[in-house]
C-alpha cells in the first residue's frame, strides 16, 4: 500500500483511494493502540523532527506519540528559543537539522504554503500539521476517520462546519476530504466569516442560519473563532457570536433529532460551544483526539516508504 504523493501538503492533492488507504491503516494501528504494548517497530531507523513555528497541544503531541509508537527517533523543534530569533531562513534552519541525517519532517507554520515551499528545497517527506489559513490535513483525516467511526461511513453523510470558515485551515482540508469521500457539506456562520467564493469552488452549501444548518444535517463540526487572526472586527462582540452562532445543550435537545458534535480543539468555551454540549454523549471531541494518533501513524508509515510491519512485539 502507498500514496500517489511523496509529502502530505494538503488535501486538495490527495486522491479518494489515498484517504482511503489512511484509513484502513489507520484502522489497524487503532488496534494495536488497544493492546497493552502500544508499539510497533515498523519505524524503527527512522529520524522524525517536528518542527513547530506555531503554537500547538494536540497535534505535536499526538504526532510525538504516533512517531514513537512507530518506533521511531523523535526530535522537537520550536521556533521560540532557536536560531530562527537571530534570523536565521526557514531553508537554512531546516537543512541544518537534515545535515543531522533526519528522514521525515513535520511541519506547522502560521505562513500559508511554508510546507510547499519547503518541499521544493528539500528531499525527505514532509508533512503538513497546519499551515497559516491554508490546510491542516491530518486534522481532516482524523475528523472524516472519526465520523466513518461513529456512523459507518461518510459517504452520503450531511456535515455542517460552524464558525471562523474564513480563517480556519480545519474548513479547507475538512471540505476537500468530506467532498472527496462523498459526504455532503454546508457551511454556517456570519457572512462576514465566509468568503463568497465558497459555494461556487468547493460545492458547498452556505448558510447563515445555524438552526437550519443543524436540522439538516447528521454531524456538526464546530470551529473556534481564530481571534489571532482577525484583522479587523468582523462581528460585534463574542457576545453576540455566541448568542447567534453558540451550541449548547438546550439547542441539540430542541432539534428534532440528534447531531453528533465534533470540535478539532482548542474550544473557546461558552463561545463557540457552552460545556455542556462539548461535554455531552453527542460529543465524539476525545474520539478525534484519539483517532489522531493512530490517522498520524498511518499517514507517517505510509509517506516513509517502508516494507509492510503492522506486528506487535513482545505481547
Ligand atoms: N486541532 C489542533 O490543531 O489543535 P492544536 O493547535 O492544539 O494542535
Amino acid at each position: 500500500m502507498s500514496l500517489s504523493v511523496k509529502h502530505l501538503l494538503g488535501i486538495r492533492d490527495l486522491q479518494r483511494s489515498d484517504i482511503e488507504t489512511i484509513f484502513q491503516t489507520a484502522d489497524s494501528f487503532k488496534d494495536v493502540l488497544q493492546r497493552p504494548i502500544k508499539k510497533v517497530p515498523t519505524l524503527r531507523d527512522t529520524t522524525i523532527v517536528n518542527v513547530f513555528f506555531e503554537n500547538s497541544t494536540r497535534t505535536r503531541i499526538s504526532f510525538e506519540l504516533a512517531e514513537k509508537r512507530l518506533g521511531a527517533d523523535v526530535v522537537n523543534f520550536s521556533a521560540s528559543g532557536s536560531s530562527v530569533s537571530k534570523g536565521e531562513t526557514l531553508i537554512d534552519t531546516v537543512n541544518n537539522i537534515l545535515a543531522m541525517k533526519v528522514d521525515m519532517v513535520v511541519m506547522r507554520h502560521s505562513a500559508t504554503g511554508a510546507p510547499h515551499f519547503l518541499s521544493k528545497h528539500i528531499d525527505v517527506p514532509i508533512l503538513n500539521a497546519g499551515d497559516g489559513i491554508n490546510e491542516h490535513p491530518t486534522q481532516a483525516l482524523l475528523d472524516a476517520f472519526s465520523i466513518r467511526e461513529k456512523l459507518g461511513s461518510v459517504e452520503g453523510k450531511k456535515v455542517a462546519i460552524v464558525g471562523d470558515i474564513m480563517h480556519s485551515r480545519v474548513a479547507l482540508s475538512n471540505i476537500y476530504c468530506l467532498k472527496k469521500l462523498g459526504a455532503e457539506v454546508t457551511v454556517v456562520g456570519p457572512p462576514t466569516l465566509i468568503p463568497k467564493y465558497l459555494a461556487n469552488a468547493l460545492g458547498v452549501n452556505v448558510t447563515y442560519n445555524l438552526r437550519e444548518a443543524l436540522e439538516w444535517c447528521d454531524v456538526a463540526n464546530v470551529l473556534r473563532i481564530q481571534l489571532e487572526r482577525l484583522k479587523m472586527p468582523l462581528f460585534s462582540s463574542l457576545r453576540e457570536y455566541s448568542l447567534v452562532y453558540g451550541i449548547n445543550k438546550q439547542l441539540l435537545d430542541s432539534l428534532h433529532k440528534e447531531v453528533v458534535i465534533m470540535h478539532p480543539g482548542p474550544i473557546n468555551r461558552g463561545v463557540e460551544l457552552s460545556s455542556d454540549a462539548a461535554d455531552s454523549k453527542q460529543s465524539i471531541i476525545l474520539q478525534q483526539v484519539e483517532n489522531g494518533v493512530a490517522v498520524r501513524m498511518a499517514a507517517l508509515y505510509l509517506l516513509s516508504g517502508k516494507t509492510p510491519n503492522i506486528t506487535v512485539t513482545g505481547n
